[in-house]
């Protein structure tokens, strides 16, 4: 079985970060977003992986490399342009080959890994898998509809009233069947959006006699294509899924007050302050006179002093001093520089990239 991840898309929903970063590469509790994805693959016992993308090849080959230092072998497929999710299928078909294969979106994080699924999926002799969780918000996603006997019929996309709360991941499994969706005279068409719809690749399959299946997720899942989802996802992991770890390298002086789970990369200084975990701080970063609360994670390189910041993340390289409102709820960029303004008058001074978005 081969694995095919997502890495592509447009990323309108999370920028402007995305206007500088493939979101796929954004860091999460000291990871970048796919390798959370990578390392689900892995452990389920599927090393040879495709990975789609449509711009950013450089940063995904910077990051990722050849997969060795994952355990697994990636090979890179371009896809001319986003146009649907059933298109990364699509392009993929030389990949594949006769395989059946994981179809997995970069952007989504599930807890407890897609083992499980994975056996199911062997066990039932299924064309198609597909993996369901529950959700509180069931209307923000497509919501699997069933038959009296319990077989899929369809997906109802974004429903306002929701049948269940139960949500179509963006987890599949399929066999070589699922190419004949794009083959023939009742091959699937662009939608009105003009883009190639999973959806519509799985109505396909289903209209088409295919045994399809569903699983139910054991744990949380996360589509982290939004803001709020990203810091939510962040909290997830940093709740149960990392091991924190202090180097010996990092420094904790005698006056800062420590509690809760913290990791601390190395070169890093905790001066005077407190932080109350869970928190990742990444290497070479300092934080002084200053208070870090649960569910953030910092990565390298930064400087925070005289400041507060909880349930948010910080990328790498950048600057905050001398806020005096505590940073909450906040996704902070690379090489970003926010710091009181002292001199009169007192105004704001702002220098704000397109699709910025900050609440004063
Ligand atoms: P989406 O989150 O549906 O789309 P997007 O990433 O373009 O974001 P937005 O809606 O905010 O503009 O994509 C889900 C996953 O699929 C994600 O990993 C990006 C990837 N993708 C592609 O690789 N190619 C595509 O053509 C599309 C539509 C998405």
């Amino acid at each position: 079985m081969k694995g095919l991840i997502t890495a592509g898309g447009r990323g309108t929903r999370l920028r402007p970060i995305t206007h500088t970063k493939n979101k796929h590469l954004i860091p999460i509790a000291g990871k970048p977003m796919i390798v959370y994805a990578i390392e689900a693959l892995k452990d389920a016992g599927i090393t040879d992986i495709g990975i789609t993308y449509n711009h950013d090849l450089d940063s995904l080959v910077n990051t990722l490399g050849d997969g060795k230092k994952f355990g697994v072998s990636i090979t890179y497929i371009h896809q001319p342009s986003p146009i649907g999710l059933a298109d990364c299928v699509r392009v993929a078909k030389e990949f594949i080959k006769d395989d059946s294969f994981v179809f997995f979106l970069g952007d989504n994080m599930v807890a407890g890994g897609i083992s499980n699924f994975v056996q199911e999926f062997k066990k039932s002799k299924a064309n198609f898998l597909l993996l369901l969780a529950q959700v509180p918000d069931p209307q923000r996603f497509g919501v699997p509809v069933f038959d009296k006997k319990g077989n899929l019929i369809g997906v109802e996309e974004k429903p306002q009233k929701p049948k269940s709360n139960m949500a179509v991941t963006g987890i599949y499994i399929y066999d070589k069947n699922v190419f004949k969706a794009f083959e023939g005279i009742d091959a699937i068409k662009p939608s009105s959006r003009g883009e190639l719809e999973i959806s519509d690749v799985h109505q396909y399959l289903i209209d088409h006699g295919f045994i399809v299946k569903t699983v139910n997720a054991t744990g949380w899942w996360k589509d982290t294509g939004q803001g709020r989802d990203l810091l939510l996802a962040n909290r997830l992991i940093l709740e149960k899924h990392i091991d924190f770890k202090i180097s010996k390298t990092s420094f904790i002086s005698e006056d800062s007050d420590i509690q809760g789970e913290i990791s601390l990369g190395n070169n890093s200084k905790i001066i005077n302050s407190t932080l109350r975990g869970p928190i990742y701080i990444g290497e070479n970063t300092v934080i002084e006179n200053s208070y870090i609360g649960p569910f953030t994670s910092i990565e390298n390189n930064n400087i925070i002093l005289n400041s507060e910041i909880e349930h948010s993340i910080v990328f790498n390289d950048s600057k905050i001093f001398d806020i005096e409102n505590r940073i909450d709820n906040s996704i902070i960029a690379n090489n970003v520089m926010v710091k009181k303004r002292v001199n009169k008058p007192k105004v704001l001074n702002l220098m704000l990239g397109d699709h910025s978005s900050i609440e004063i």
